[in-house]
């Protein structure tokens, strides 16, 4: 039978498709990754498929005349690679309705904060300056709203009173990468049943 297939959109270095990338290699995610796309050309991640021997492209969001035209152009190229999941790693663009409603309950997100608290672009400078002791990231499923779906995962990490960005970023990574393989194995294992805003893991 053939293996579910994957799209992952990136806007960066890639770290989290990284470690999707490894999962997939070892078998801890039972898929092919089949497509990788960024909307940035300078994107890192597209180094990291073309090593990894995945298919890539970037859809530059500064070629695309609107934010129609760029989600219409995801949303085919990931069709034509026969995506039934999409993963949102580092991608830096809020989808709007028209996306999200394609791929319906099939968007993941990961998000450097533990979320409902920290949303938005700067989750770790916000941490900091609110001077919470604990954070962490939160995999979620992907609705019309800003970082609001049902929550998959969290894991938490302490924030330490000398934490600068760059340290904290450090240690939620560590979590991170862990944490997003495992949800998308839940996933394709069937173990995610999504019932309104809970997400519950069957064992
Ligand atoms: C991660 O911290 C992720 O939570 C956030 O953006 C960062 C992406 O890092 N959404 P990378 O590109 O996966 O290394």
């Amino acid at each position: 039978m053939n293996k579910p297939v994957l799209g992952v959109l990136c806007s960066g270095r890639g770290t989290n498709l990284q470690s999707i990338i490894a999962a997939a290699e070892s078998g801890q995610i039972p898929a092919a990754i089949g497509l990788v796309i960024t909307d940035k050309p300078e994107a890192k991640a597209l180094e990291r498929a073309a090593q990894a021997g995945i298919p890539h492209i970037c859809v530059d969001r500064k070629r695309c005349a609107s934010r129609q035209e760029f989600e219409e152009k995801l949303a085919a190229s990931l069709k034509e690679h026969g995506v039934t999941l999409v993963i949102l790693a580092g991608f830096m663009r809020i989808l709007s309705p028209y996306f999200v409603r394609e791929f319906s309950g099939r968007i993941m997100n990961i998000h450097p904060s533990l979320l409902p608290s920290f949303g938005g672009a700067h989750a770790h400078r916000d941490v900091l300056a609110y001077g919470v002791k604990v954070s962490g990231c939160t995999i979620h499923f992907v609705d019309e709203g800003m970082d609001s779906g049902p929550i998959i995962l969290q894991a938490a990490v302490p924030v330490a009173d000398d934490d600068t960005e760059d340290t904290l970023a450090a240690r939620v990574l560590e979590q991170e990468h862990v944490l997003y393989p495992k949800a998308i194995e839940l996933y394709l294992k069937g173990r995610l049943v999504t019932e309104g805003r809970h997400v519950r893991i069957k064992s």
